[in-house]
């Protein structure tokens, strides 16, 4: 058992920023970070575009970007959020420049300013096409220097600890409801502790899993935000999945799609179909440069009507030594295979890439549950409303990470460690030898929730997604009680929990607004509505 004044749960840019400023601010403090495979393999290392930040004033402004995230989050965010996270953005940027972050510099050595999907003005910092990397990089090695921080690697929470593992029934209603730490699964010994914690931060990002195709790590299952439901955390805007519109095409079926960055269209690349002819215009003013939400659903439905799996982005116009200076892993993943991106069309179609909804956070990160914080692509702070603005996740995280760091520290002194709470007790034995169970009915959620509650809905899908899901809840619920808990079926279980909670979400809203698209009601309606889970 380990007792710490902070656990983190997870080592992305939420949890390691939120990690590094609080062992800064209060060397006093122990902060355990727990990671369900390695420090460095999550969502944050895969971001290609950069980060969203208004840096030159020569012509961007704050008002723009607030306007642009408000424009993209179709009439669902918080402007008060926004106006935080835009407002305090620049700053955070320049801590992680000096905790070593590196990002590009144009001809005259000032930082070479991108622009993606949404966006007014260029805003967005980026090392090459591996920003995620970059900035992972630099915030483990930042942490490796810190005597207080420790990051335990292949350690898997399993449901954080409440009242009711001390023998309380705690229903949804329950005020008051406080959390102690988590159970968690130590992957290498198959032993599951309890850690005791003061404070706890969820920073264990998306759930792109839940779809056949995404742009996400296989570790990306929703643990987090299933662990938080299990916890009566209220949850928001669970409706709103942000589709990519341009992953790489993959017809293998690879568990984690290549995504072409929308930086390339930022570039100049133009969506096309396969005769050459451009489509983008028919659907929005902005062309291949409209907000995602459009820019996906007008792919989809091009696809549909040409009965294909793909549409094109056309980069060949584009200089070939800026396309390798800017791009250098998309044209090797192309040339890998067999396409060259100056010479050739790269076959594209959308992917699930981003969870806007989550656990419902305050402007401190604080969670309906005391003692709870929670941080980055877990959480619905109400900056990205119906519709994320691009590059502006990796924004969100660092803001709400200072935020978060700066009331623990000013806050922790008052709470106390629960000595109370039991060992795990759960006395199942069974080995799940049959891996067949879990993986099957793995492909069957991914391929329910593509087909019915994907980038367009309808009320019969929905209806349908929702009796299949009960039916792989049951079964997989009748599993987990019986067999010895192993990460697989922890995921799978966590994902049909996700798989519930979109599709629910989605039942509830009878409009279409932002990323959530219904055509029984293909209005948007004239009053707002958040959905609370
Ligand atoms: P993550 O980075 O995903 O970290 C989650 C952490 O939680 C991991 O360490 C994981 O191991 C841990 N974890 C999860 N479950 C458990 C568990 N049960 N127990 C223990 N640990 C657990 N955003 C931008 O702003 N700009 C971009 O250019 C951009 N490009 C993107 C490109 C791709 C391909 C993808 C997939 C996303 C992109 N995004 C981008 C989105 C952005 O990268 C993510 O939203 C953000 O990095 C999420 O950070 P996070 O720390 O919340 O989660
Ligand atoms: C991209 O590079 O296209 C992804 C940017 C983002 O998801 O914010």
């Amino acid at each position: 058992m380990l007792n710490t004044d902070v656990l983190i749960i997870g080592s992305g840019i939420a949890g390691l920023s939120t990690g590094i400023k609080l062992a800064v601010l209060r060397p006093d403090l122990k902060i355990d970070v727990l990671t369900k495979v390695n420090e460095r393999e999550s969502n944050t290392s895969y971001a290609q575009g950069g980060v969203a930040a208004v840096w030159d004033h020569g012509s961007d402004t704050h008002e723009k970007h607030i306007a642009d995230t408000l424009d993209a989050g179709a009439g669902l965010c918080d402007e008060h959020i926004v106006r935080i996270v835009v407002e305090e953005g620049p700053t955070r940027v320049e801590e992680i420049i000096e905790w070593g972050t590196r990002f590009d510099l144009d001809q005259f050595k000032k930082y070479d300013l991108g622009r993606e999907g949404g966006h007014s003005e260029n805003r967005i910092l980026h090392y090459k096409d591996l920003t995620g990397w970059e900035m992972q990089r630099a915030l483990s090695a930042k942490a490796a220097t810190l005597d207080n921080l420790v990051v335990h690697e292949h350690f898997f929470a399993l449901d954080l600890l409440t009242q009711h593992h001390l023998g309380y029934i705690v229903t949804k209603l329950t005020p008051d409801i406080e959390c102690y730490g988590c159970y968690v699964l130590n992957r290498k010994t198959g032993e599951i502790d309890k850690i005791l914690a003061k404070n706890t931060v969820l920073a264990a990002g998306g759930n792109g899993q839940i779809y056949r195709s995404t742009t996400n790590p296989v570790i990306a299952t929703g643990d987090g935000i299933a662990m938080a439901y299990r916890a009566k955390v209220h949850l928001e805007n669970m409706e709103f999945v942000q589709f990519h519109p341009t992953a790489l095409y993959n017809p293998v079926g690879d568990p984690q799609a290549f995504l072409v960055s929308e930086a390339v269209r930022g570039e100049g690349a133009i969506l096309k179909r396969k005769d050459g002819s451009e489509f983008m215009h028919d659907y929005d003013p902005r062309g291949s440069l409209a907000p995602r939400d459009i820019v996906a659903r007008a792919i989809d439905n091009e696809m549909k009507l040409a009965g294909v799996e793909c549409m094109w982005l056309d980069c060949t116009h584009i200089d070939e030594a800026h396309f390798i200076k800017h791009f250098p892993t998309i044209r090797d993943k192309c040339l890998s295979i067999g396409i060259d991106p100056a010479k050739q069309m790269i076959p594209v179609c959308p992917a699930c890439h981003y969870m806007c909804g989550g656990v419902k956070v305050d402007e401190y990160g604080k969670s309906s549950v005391r003692q709870l914080y929670a941080c980055g692509e877990c959480t619905s702070t109400g900056l990205h409303g119906a519709n994320r603005l691009a590059s502006n996740s990796l924004l969100e995280a660092l803001v709400f990470g200072h935020r978060i760091a700066h009331s623990i520290a000013a806050n922790i002194d008052v709470a106390e460690i629960e000595e109370n709470i039991p060992h795990w007790n759960r006395t199942a034995t069974m080995d799940p030898k049959e891996m067949v169970l879990i993986t099957q009915s793995t492909k069957e959620l991914k391929e329910v929730m593509s087909s019915y509650v994907g980038i367009v809905r309808n009320d019969k899908r929905l209806l349908r997604a929702r009796k299949r899901l009960d039916l792989l809840g049951t079964e997989t619920e009748e599993l987990y009680k019986e067999s010895l808990v192993s990460t697989q079926l922890c995921e799978l279980r966590n994902l049909i929990t996700l798989g519930h909670l979109v599709t629910k979400a989605a039942s509830l809203r009878h409009e279409s607004r932002g990323l959530h698209y219904n055509t029984d009601y293909p209005e948007r309606a004239a009053f707002v509505q958040y959905s609370i889970l």
